[in-house]
């Protein structure tokens, strides 16, 4: 595939983000980790706005992993704390804005009241089309494929399906992001050069863009030049120069 002519309009993308550093933030100004989690959210507003402005249709954003249960209780419960505030203060700007709002995880992980307000947000903003936003929480990759692994086997035992018809479409379908298109961007800052158990089966094809700045400090300028950069690279999906 040729790059694209900088003076054509951008095919929309779908970018993910691993929204890392919030800690490592806050431990270079001498204040709890906590207060880095909080400066997060700030970044995510900022995010948001500038994706908007953005030929940007998709914004999958990893906040909480199924790792990140293992993490002192403190912080997990100040984590879904600032997940409470989150969706009470945001969800009437982010239906205003036409956005449209969904969740990627194991939700039955979540604590009950969080699950109650993600189905309502998921609800109310179901039909919006200005942009799509997906919050990866209590989110891990492996568990994802091999949840979609205990349907296909039960889908199988109930004679619903023949272990030949199974294909990519049909994995793909019991997978959380469901017909969700893959992410073409997947960004991470903080410096960390992994993935982290963050979209193994989606992130096959996609371009990697790995930031420096923490979280905390992430802002439109950043997102912008992580564009740039994708739309530098030639995506060769396997096939040699030119021959897509
Ligand atoms: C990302 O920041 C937020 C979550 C994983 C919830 P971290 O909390 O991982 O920050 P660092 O990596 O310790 O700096
Ligand atoms: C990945 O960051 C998870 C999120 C950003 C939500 P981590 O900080 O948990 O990942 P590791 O521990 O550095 O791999
Ligand atoms: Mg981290």
């Amino acid at each position: 595939m040729e790059h694209e002519d900088p003076q054509q309009p951008r095919t929309p993308l779908h970018v993910a983000i691993i929204m890392d550093g919030n800690g490592r933030w806050a431990a270079a100004r001498g204040l709890p980790r906590t207060l880095g989690h909080r400066k997060g959210i700030e970044a995510l507003r900022r995010t948001l706005d500038a994706a908007r402005t953005l030929p940007i249709s998709r914004l999958t954003l990893y906040s909480f992993s199924t790792e990140n249960w293992r993490r002192p209780t403190s912080e997990v419960k100040e984590l879904m704390r600032l997940l409470r505030f989150y969706l009470r203060s945001e969800l009437a700007a982010l239906h205003r804005e036409g956005v449209r709002f969904q969740v990627i995880g194991d939700r039955k992980a979540l604590p009950p009241d969080i699950t109650t307000m993600i189905e309502r947000a998921e609800d109310l903003t179901q039909d919006n089309q200005a942009l799509t936003l997906t919050l990866a929480l209590s989110y891990g990759g492996r568990q994802e494929i091999t949840s979609a692994m205990r349907g296909l086997a039960k889908a199988v035992e109930r004679g619903e399906l023949r272990a030949e018809a199974i294909d990519e479409h049909v994995v793909r379908s019991f997978l959380w992001t469901g017909a969700a298109p893959d992410p073409d961007l997947v960004i991470r800052t903080s410096g960390e050069k992994r993935l982290s158990n963050f979209l193994l089966w989606q992130s096959a094809y996609a371009e990697f863009v790995f930031l420096d700045v923490l979280w905390p400090d992430f802002a439109g300028e950043h997102l912008a030049a992580a564009l740039d950069e994708f739309w530098s690279r030639e995506r060769r999906y396997g096939a040699t120069h030119g021959c897509l």
